[in-house]
């Protein structure tokens, strides 16, 4: 009997084992980006209703044939995932993953996939940006791609480089020809820049010997400073002029316009012609013409002040005194003060209306009458001016 359970046993464990092998894991695949590195795989849960669960072991590649341990990564997970993150393979070195999948108590086929970080994971584009306005240039400063440590993927890259496309929003606003510059280093100074210009930036991480090239960075924009030409000065000058030339010069201009269009009508600076003031002034009961002045009188009166006169001067009016011959310097000062008097005072000013007034018929003064005006001047001038004068008028 234990013979023939054991009988049983032998013949029916391939069997079971048959019956019970599960199907692989599928379509290994591994998400990398810089030394972050997660495998992944399909499972058709339809396959079990159980729970599946999967494990997953690496091992270096040349340790295979030495038949090594293989280093548990994730054990039993139920994801369909495993992070290699933190197993700190070697950059550079290659490695084979292997997964399975359990489920009660029989366990599938292990799936290999070979995975060399240095060849097969993928690059990421700079974390940070940072352009700074140098001049009429740009600074660019470009943060490495980081490790899973924080550290620079520099450290295992060490080609890697920057591949900088920069465009002018004002001359290409979409990017669609932008200028490309190639650097390893971390700032960058912008070549073939304008002063005073929007420029956008893009930057992609590019490793060429396993042709890695990362996806590119956000845009961002910033504008050039530089010198201001002198070209815009002069014309920031000319606008402020003609600013400047508008909102003073103009309103005064026109106020002052139209203080001259006032005056201009109300008192005309330019008389009327000689011949339309004679038509004007027209007053033969014959003439049919429209006139003005009706009176007679008035008339004439009009026509007498267009008499023409020759102007009186003043000074030449005074002849020396008729008395006895007064010192010649009294003489001298008595003329001096008329002078002085016709400057300041208006003491003269009545006496040369009146002379002025002459072509009205009167005579110019005579001396007889002067001699009556200068007492008066005498004693005006004696109110009016200090102690010399009324000592020379008592003089006098
Ligand atoms: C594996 O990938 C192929 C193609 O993408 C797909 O048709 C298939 O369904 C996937 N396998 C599983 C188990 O999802
Ligand atoms: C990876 O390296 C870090 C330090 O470099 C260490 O703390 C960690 O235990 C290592 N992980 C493995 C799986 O060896
Ligand atoms: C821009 O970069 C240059 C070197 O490329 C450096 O000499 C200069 O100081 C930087 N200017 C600014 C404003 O960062
Ligand atoms: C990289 O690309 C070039 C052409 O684009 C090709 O000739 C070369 O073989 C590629 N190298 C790798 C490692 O794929």
């Amino acid at each position: 009997m234990n013979v023939g359970f054991a009988l049983v046993l032998l013949w029916s464990l391939p069997i079971t084992s048959v019956l019970a092998e599960l199907p692989q894991p599928q379509n290994l695949t591994l998400l990398t980006l810089n030394t972050q590195y997660v495998l992944t795989w399909d499972w058709d849960q339809t396959t079990t209703g159980n729970a599946v669960t999967f494990t997953v072991e690496y091992m270096a590649k040349y340790k295979m044939k030495m038949k090594k341990d293989w280093s548990l990564v994730c054990d039993r997970t139920t994801h369909t995932r495993c992070d290699f993150t933190g197993s700190n393979l070697t950059y550079i070195g290659t490695y084979m993953l292997r997964v399975r999948a359990s489920a009660d108590g029989v366990n599938s086929h292990w799936v290999c996939i070979e995975f060399c970080p240095d060849k097969n994971a993928l690059l990421g584009p700079p974390p940070r940006v940072e352009l700074a306005p140098a001049g009429n240039q740009l600074n660019v400063t470009i943060s490495d791609p980081l490790t899973s440590t924080q550290g620079s993927m520099k450290k295992h890259v060490i080609s890697l480089y920057y591949r900088i496309l920069y465009w002018s929003l004002s001359d290409d606003p979409q990017g669609l020809k932008p200028k490309v510059v190639d650097s390893s280093n971390n700032l960058v100074m912008l070549p073939e820049q304008e002063a005073w210009t929007w420029y956008c930036v893009i930057i992609q991480s590019r490793y060429d010997y396993y042709n890695k090239t990362s996806g590119y960075t956000e845009p961002q924009c910033m504008q050039t400073e530089g010198d201001t030409p002198y070209g815009q000065i002069f014309l920031y000058f000319l606008v402020s002029m003609v600013v400047c030339f508008l909102l003073v010069l103009l309103p005064s201009y026109a106020f002052f316009r139209f203080y001259r269009v006032l005056k201009n009508t109300f008192y005309p600076s330019i008389q009327l012609p000689a011949h339309i003031q004679e038509y004007l002034c027209d007053s033969s009961p014959g003439s049919d013409m429209p006139r003005l002045l009706t009176a007679d009188s008035e008339a004439e009166l009009c026509c007498d002040k267009l008499t023409i006169c020759p102007e009186v001067v003043l000074l030449e009016i005074h002849l020396p005194p008729p008395l006895t011959a007064p010192p010649s310097e009294l003489e001298q000062d008595s003329g001096r003060h008329i002078r002085q008097d016709s400057g300041d005072s208006g003491i003269h000013s009545t006496e040369g209306g009146s002379a002025q007034q002459g072509c009205s018929g009167r005579e110019p003064i005579r001396t007889d009458q002067e001699v009556d005006s200068w007492q008066t001047l005498a004693q005006v001038k004696m109110e009016e001016m200090g102690r010399d004068v009324i000592m020379k008028v008592q003089y006098f």
